[in-house]
């Protein structure tokens, strides 16, 4: 059993996806869609209005195709007649605009006048089939506003709408081994898991991503650009931290930053699934027993084929993570090796900045391939059910019996219940519900293609395995906003305390009117 082996399957953990309970989307048509202008007209009016540094890419354009690559397509493909590579450089060409907040505003305020609708990306993650709704519209990429700049008093630094989690770990690594509360997989970005809140690795110490944020620079549906925090524009910024998607363009954050801790140290179990049982009440024993102690080590599991290991069935996987020392650690160890692992694996002395790529989250990593059709389908608990996992696990092996379905996943994550119970629901529009159910699965479908009877049988499967490790009672179902695929009801994603929906329709009203921020998730 090679251990590169172990890693790729590790690798496939802790990302996840989205939901389908109405599959059949209506489409949402932008209700003050004028006329798509042709590509070549929008490339000849908005070409002097950027700044040279930006880019236009049209059908026609070199680039065009891989522009328009996403980690989920072919299903999820939003269809664009241009995308528009905005650039936080200043541009000093004279008659051009050499104020980059001045361009971006521009930018915005052009697919405003044409009634294009536009679509943020800032690493191409998102799965939600709402985006399958955007039609005939303007992609605006943030990939090239990717700096991260540690502030002179080390507790907080400014990253740019565009970046990576990638490029943000190891830029503020790099000025005095700092690090941000960012998602954990290298490939996606800073703002999109935080504008839905934000799960990683740290989260047991430090919250969520959005728990973390000071302040963001943020340009409106009408094209003004506001600065967000807890003194100016307080709804705003209480609303784009979890239902942020929906209310503007983020271009920079201000964000706490800390001292990272290196040290860190990675078990990796493989177990046959005969252990799935004695695996998860394992797993809710350790929670149980050590509830209130503070630190605990992140625990992510993954059920994965390895015909290494079992030619029939898929393999149990558990990797936990702690910096430093950890005197419970060893406990964890010391229980999930009485279970008999077919594989155990002890990697120490990780520095942080290089923790995602050893955990098997790096750029090269499966998880992060692109152009892979993705389809998850989650649920959030606070205590995993054993019997209903193995339910789920049967339907999961019989659909990964089948070649199309076999790199397929399903993630089990347990990243810490402190920090995030440590902030008030009341500070942000994080749904309460995201703090008080910390267990995170959904199986994450990967298949290659375009074939219509392999997506069904994705679905079909998918919803089976959602249905069958679900509550019992529809009313108890919750799906973190980044995981769901934007068909859920409201209240099921946003929190179903009907004041806190209200307020963010409220605020969507006023800020956004026409909705054109309603392609992700959208809450109205
Ligand atoms: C491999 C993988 C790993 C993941 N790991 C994690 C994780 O560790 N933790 C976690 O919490 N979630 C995780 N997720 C879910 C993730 O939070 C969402 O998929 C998220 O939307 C991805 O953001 P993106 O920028 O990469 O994708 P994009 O598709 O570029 O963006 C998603 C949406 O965010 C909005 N958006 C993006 N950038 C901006 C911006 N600058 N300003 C305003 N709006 C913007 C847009 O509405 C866009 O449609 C993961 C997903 C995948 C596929
Ligand atoms: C882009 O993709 C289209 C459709 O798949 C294909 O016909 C075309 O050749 C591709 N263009 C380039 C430059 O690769
Ligand atoms: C920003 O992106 C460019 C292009 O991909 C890359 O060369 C550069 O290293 C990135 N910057 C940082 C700080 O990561
Ligand atoms: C845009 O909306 C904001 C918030 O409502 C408002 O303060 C600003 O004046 C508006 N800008 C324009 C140009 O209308
Ligand atoms: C790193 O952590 C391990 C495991 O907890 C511990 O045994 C070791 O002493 C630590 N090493 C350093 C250099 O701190
Ligand atoms: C775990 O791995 C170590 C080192 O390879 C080995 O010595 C030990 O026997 C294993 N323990 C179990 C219970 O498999
Ligand atoms: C998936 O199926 C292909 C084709 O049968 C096979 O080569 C590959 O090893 C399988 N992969 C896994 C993880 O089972």
């Amino acid at each position: 059993m090679k251990t590169t082996n172990l890693l790729r399957l590790a690798a496939t953990s802790l990302v996840s996806l989205a939901a389908t309970l109405r599959y059949d989307l209506p489409f949402v048509q932008p209700r003050n869609r004028i006329e798509c202008p042709s590509a070549e007209t929008i490339l000849k009016e908005l070409k002097p209005l950027l700044s040279a540094q930006a880019e236009i890419l049209i059908p026609s354009s070199p680039g065009w195709n891989k522009s328009s690559l996403r980690a989920s397509s072919p299903r999820i493909q939003p269809q664009f007649q241009a995308v528009v590579e905005v650039a936080s450089t200043k541009d000093n060409t004279p008659g051009r605009t050499d104020r980059d907040w001045l361009m971006r505003q521009t930018q915005i305020r052009y697919a405003n006048r044409i009634g294009a609708p536009f679509l943020a990306v800032s690493g191409t993650h998102g799965w939600p089939l709402s985006l399958n709704t955007l039609k005939g519209g303007i992609q605006i990429s943030l990939r090239k506003m990717n700096d991260s700049k540690v502030h002179p008093d080390g507790k907080t630094a400014t990253v740019q709408g565009g970046t990576l989690q990638y490029e943000a770990t190891k830029s503020l690594y790099s000025q005095g081994k700092k690090m941000a509360v960012t998602g954990l997989c290298e490939c996606v970005s800073v703002a999109g898991p935080l504008l839905g809140g934000g799960h990683s690795m740290l989260q047991e110490n430090h919250g969520f991503a959005a728990d973390n944020l000071i302040s963001a620079e943020l340009v409106l549906a009408n094209g003004s650009v506001v600065l967000v925090s807890s003194s100016e524009n307080t709804d705003l910024f209480w609303a784009i931290r979890g239902a942020g998607h929906n209310f503007g363009i983020v271009t920079s954050m201000e964000l706490k930053v800390y001292d990272a801790q290196d040290n860190w140290t990675m078990l990796t179990f493989v177990f046959t699934h005969d252990k799935l049982e004695s695996y998860f009440s394992t797993w809710n024993q350790l929670e149980s027993e050590y509830e209130n102690v503070v630190g605990l080590p992140v625990v992510n599991g993954l059920f994965a084929r390895n015909p290494d290991v079992d030619t029939a069935n898929p393999v149990v996987i558990l990797q936990v993570f702690f910096p430093g020392t950890n005197p419970i650690a060893g406990v964890y160890k010391q229980r999930f090796l009485a279970l008999g692992p077919v594989v155990n694996v002890t990697t120490p002395d990780i520095e942080y900045v290089d923790l995602y790529t050893v955990g098997g989250l790096g750029m090269s990593s499966p998880v992060c391939r692109e152009d892979n059709n993705l389809a998850g389908f989650p649920n959030s608990h606070a205590k995993w059910d054993p019997d209903a996992m193995r339910a789920g696990f049967n339907i999961f092996s019989e659909l990964t019996a089948d070649p199309t379905f076999n790199t397929s996943a399903w993630i089990l994550e347990s990243y810490g219940r402190h920090g995030v119970t440590a902030v008030a629901p009341s500070e942000n529009a994080v749904a309460p519900e995201e703090r008080q159910f910390h267990l995170l699965n959904s199986p994450l479908l990967w298949w290659v293609g375009n074939d219509e009877g392999d997506r069904k049988k994705a679905v079909e499967y998918g919803r089976r395995m959602q249905k069958a490790v679900g509550p019992k009672d529809r009313a108890l179902f919750h799906a973190y906003v980044n995981y769901a695929v934007g068909t859920e009801a409201l209240p099921e994603i946003y929190g179903r305390d009907s004041s806190r929906l209200a307020r963010l329709e409220r605020l969507k009203k006023t800020y956004d009117p026409l909705n054109r921020f309603g392609f992700y998730n959208p809450i109205v």
